[in-house]
């Protein structure tokens, strides 16, 4: 008997589990135009309201990855490694953790996006250093990877197809915040892109897509659960983006923080988040067999310069000027760079990550729509952590614009920071490990 998509949202509403066959037809048949957008939002709608099981969100994942091309890594030898960060601000751990778990033998090929509203993209970040080409073709990318064991692009292939048209008509009905349909959507993608292992970066808090921890835990079980059904070593970290990432926030800001901290001047929490997520991947490359070797190892090649070269030689390859790596000061900067001062003593108790974020755009480094051009110069520079001691006057960040108007701005970060009289804890950057 043929399918009807109306029963498969009748079975849905209904609560029940649907098969691999109706998940095939509902996929195949919205890709190729068969089944109207009324349809389909009905069922997302269900979706959203009963769930899905493993089972289900497996088949579901499986079927969106095929929806279009696959990359074939094959030819690349040893073990691919990928990780992915479901997004935040001042993140540029890929960065930071490519050269290093390549200048230990892993192999990188990855496929990076750029950034939207308040969070960032590592291609957006790799475009401030002049000549770097972010669209190689896929024989290149694969010799790149071969010869230096890194390389970061952009989306190549059509890629997955089903995420495409259900995220645009996700957006639109009130059904992003399912959690089958977000683990399918970034988990199709990634395994679309090929590699043998996957570190998930999930974050939770203010500037991140889940807001609490519980919620990202969540989250990432059920992705590694995926991960592993469908043959890959899945991994997944829980970090917190309650404040930002490191000190530096916007796309040059942050290369340069990548440098120093390749250089062993990294800032504390993104040295800890890029030890740890490096050591795991190394151990999934199979490099080491504990974390506590991985970590021994990061520690080494970042003191000796190895992490560092391999960013020059990753730089070189896709044409950037290296120059800017060793001159950071190279760097354009920003025409208007201005102190936002601490209106009272005390200690800072948090730095909203979503409001440093929106200020951060506003100040002209981040996306408001696709098409918007962003400045590589502008963004935010922290000079206090949550946690830092502050005395009123002085600098809690400094912000760097080429906008003359920026008012909105500064009022956005004055109230993100907030400063109580009392100490308070510092907790680790990484919250979990779920393998
Ligand atoms: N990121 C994705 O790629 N998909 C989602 O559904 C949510 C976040």
């Amino acid at each position: 008997m043929s399918l009807r998509m109306v029963d498969l949202i009748i079975k849905k509403r209904d609560g029940k589990a649907l098969t691999d066959q109706e998940i095939a037809f509902f996929i195949d048949g919205y890709v190729k135009g068969n089944i109207p957008d009324y349809q389909v939002s009905a069922l997302l709608m269900a979706i959203l309201f009963k769930g899905m099981t493993k089972k289900e969100i497996v088949t579901l994942t499986d079927k969106m990855e095929h929806s279009g091309d696959t990359i074939d890594l094959s030819m690349i030898e040893g073990i691919k490694v990928d990780k992915h960060s479901t997004g935040g601000v001042g993140d540029k751990t890929s960065l930071v953790l490519g050269p290093i778990v390549a200048s230990l033998g892993a192999k990188l090929a990855k496929m990076s996006g750029r950034g939207l509203g308040h969070t960032g993209g590592t291609l957006d970040k790799m475009e401030s250093i002049p000549g770097m080409r972010i669209a190689i073709g896929e024989e290149e990318f694969i010799k790149q990877v071969n010869d230096i064991g890194i390389a970061i692009v952009g989306q190549t292939g059509h890629l997955v197809p089903a995420d495409k048209k259900l995220y645009s008509l996700r957006d639109v009905t009130g059904t992003v915040e399912s959690l089958p349909l977000i683990a399918s959507s970034i988990m199709s993608k990634k395994l679309a892109s090929g590699s043998d292992c996957i570190l998930l970066d999930v974050k939770f808090g203010a500037g991140a897509f889940m807001k609490t921890l519980d919620d990202a835990r969540e989250l990432a079980r059920t992705m590694v659960e995926i991960g592993d059904a469908l043959h890959r070593d899945t991994r997944a970290i829980l970090t917190d983006m309650e404040q930002p990432l490191g000190l530096a926030i916007g796309n040059a800001l942050e290369v340069k923080e990548a440098i120093a901290t390749l250089k062993g001047h990294g800032p504390k929490d993104l040295v800890e988040l890029c030890t740890k997520a490096a050591s795991i991947m190394l151990e999934q490359a199979k490099i080491v067999t504990s974390l506590e070797a991985g970590e021994k190892l990061v520690k080494e090649v970042i003191a000796d310069g190895r992490a560092f070269n391999k960013l020059k030689e990753f730089v070189k390859a896709q044409g950037g000027d290296v120059r800017y790596l060793d001159n950071p000061e190279l760097f354009p900067l920003a025409k208007n760079i201005v102190e936002v001062k601490a209106e009272k003593s005390g200690y800072v108790h948090s730095i909203n990550a979503l409001q440093i974020g929106e200020a951060a755009m506003k100040l002209g480094a981040g996306r408001e729509t696709y098409d918007d051009v962003i400045d590589l110069s502008a963004g935010i520079v922290l000079h206090k952590k949550v946690g830092d001691y502050v005395a009123i006057g002085d600098a809690l960040c400094e912000i760097h614009t080429n906008k003359e108007n920026f008012e909105d701005a500064l009022k956005e970060i004055h109230d993100a920071f907030v400063v109580k009289e009392e100490p308070v804890k510092v907790l680790p950057i990484v919250h979990d490990y779920i393998k």
